[in-house]
């Protein structure tokens, strides 16, 4: 394993962000008379970092956004350092399996609606850490309900994942948000739990939440751990990308202004108790991304035999969900669409690394690697046989 590097600089400022756009989502709602004070967990982390801006810039005179994040491995403060000149944005360094953090950041801004983001996100690192997933998923959740009880929140909107169903086959529906938990990873089972304990906290504390399962999403902002930000930052390095297994897997992916656009439909029009899916309509394999972003990113390959110069293999994950698949017709009811073409969002993406994917988060090399490990926010490459043939994938 290659040395191990700690990252402790959050808050050293080089000012590369103000060189970088101010990205939201597109949708405003008329305000919420109930609603003042909102506080989004993992604010500095890739999805919510996009809710807090957009809530932040489009609701200036409604709405008080503070960003409650421990800064783990993932975050980055460059995310949200636009916004610090900003009268209705705060930022809080807290965790979310610390109670008295919890309830002293709910007390303090007199919360009344939370977004709770904060997660151990990343799959591959759950085979390997899964206690940290319960920990941080399923604990963490648990604190925040009781923090949110505490205080009588009047919102708990909960962000959970498509993950959660399991695995789709092909020739099987969309499914719907009624459809059985049967996660397969440990990522997904502790998002799973999460949920029970959210469902748990509405029947018997009449706690108003709102559960959300979006499919997977895309952007600028991504922490270079997940496929599109690591091949991105690999191929703008001129280095191979290496797919897990046989690279067969599709995803659904949803740019994140969309999902940005979906967080606050649903805070504007969502009702309590209810589930909602996201859903984007482009789903393709992890090979076929490969050739979409040598496009994007400008590397001409003639034959087969090129393209294997550019994408190469290595063994599966212990588990690989072929594809996920949910019917997101219940938000699309509401009033949100998809708006960016996975063409469009994958240039905004791709051009957005080329200029800051290097220096965003610091040194990223070892981030790049095809199964990185984290141990208490040290990130250390690994050292996988890669080969030129696809690998027998796990299913
Ligand atoms: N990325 C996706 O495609 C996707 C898809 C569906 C659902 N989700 C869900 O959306 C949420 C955000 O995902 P993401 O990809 O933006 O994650 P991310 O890993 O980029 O960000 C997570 C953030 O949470 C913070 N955090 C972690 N542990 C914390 C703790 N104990 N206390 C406070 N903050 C903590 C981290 O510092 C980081 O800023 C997660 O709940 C994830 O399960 C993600």
């Amino acid at each position: 394993m290659a040395t191990a590097e700690r990252r402790t600089n959050f808050f050293e400022e080089t000012g590369l962000w103000k060189d970088a756009p101010l990205l939201t989502g597109s949708t405003k709602y008329e305000t919420l008379p109930d609603v003042k004070n909102i506080m989004i967990t993992g604010g500095a982390g890739f999805i919510a970092c996009w809710l807090v801006r957009h809530l932040t810039v489009t609701y200036p005179n409604a709405y008080n956004i503070v960003s409650f994040d421990k800064l783990d491995y993932c975050a980055s403060l460059n995310n949200t350092r636009a916004l610090n000149d900003k009268r209705n944005f705060t930022f809080y360094q807290g965790d979310i399996t610390n109670p008295s953090e919890v309830v002293d950041c709910l007390e303090r801004y007199n919360i009344d609606t939370i977004f709770h983001f904060a997660a151990q996100s990343h799959v591959d690192l759950s085979f390997g850490n899964s206690y940290g997933f319960t920990h941080t998923n399923v604990y963490g959740t648990h604190v925040l309900l009781e923090g949110a009880k505490k205080v009588g929140i009047k919102r708990f909107i909960h962000i959970s994942t498509d993950e959660v169903y399991g695995e789709v086959k092909d020739e099987d529906d969309d499914l719907l948000e009624t459809s059985i938990l049967a996660p397969t990873n440990p990522y997904a089972a502790s998002k799973a739990a999460a949920e029970m304990l959210v469902h748990s906290y509405m029947k018997s504390f009449k706690l108003p939440v709102i559960i959300v399962r979006s499919n997977n999403v895309y952007g600028p902002h991504q922490y270079p751990e997940k496929v599109i930000p690591k091949f991105t930052c690999l191929l703008n390095r001129g280095e191979p990308v290496v797919l897990h297994g046989d690279g067969s897997p599709t995803r659904r992916y949803l740019f994140a202004g969309d999902a940005a656009d979906a967080f606050d439909t649903i805070l504007h029009r969502g009702e309590i108790g209810h589930i909602y899916n996201v859903g984007s309509y482009d789903e393709i394999s992890n090979l076929e991304l490969c050739s979409h972003l040598l496009k994007q990113v400008g590397i001409k390959y003639e034959g087969e035999e090129e393209f294997k110069k550019w994408v190469k293999y290595t063994h599966d994950r212990p588990f690989n969900d072929h594809r996920y698949a949910v019917d997101g017709t219940k938000l699309r009811q509401l009033g949100w669409e998809q708006k960016t073409s996975f063409a469009d969002g994958l240039k905004i993406t791709v051009d957005w690394y080329k200029q800051f994917g290097e220096q965003w988060w610091g040194n990223i090399t070892k981030v790049l690697s095809p199964f990185p490990v984290v141990v208490d926010r040290l990130i250390v490459s690994d050292t996988e046989a890669i080969t030129d043939s696809p690998q027998p994938g796990q299913k």
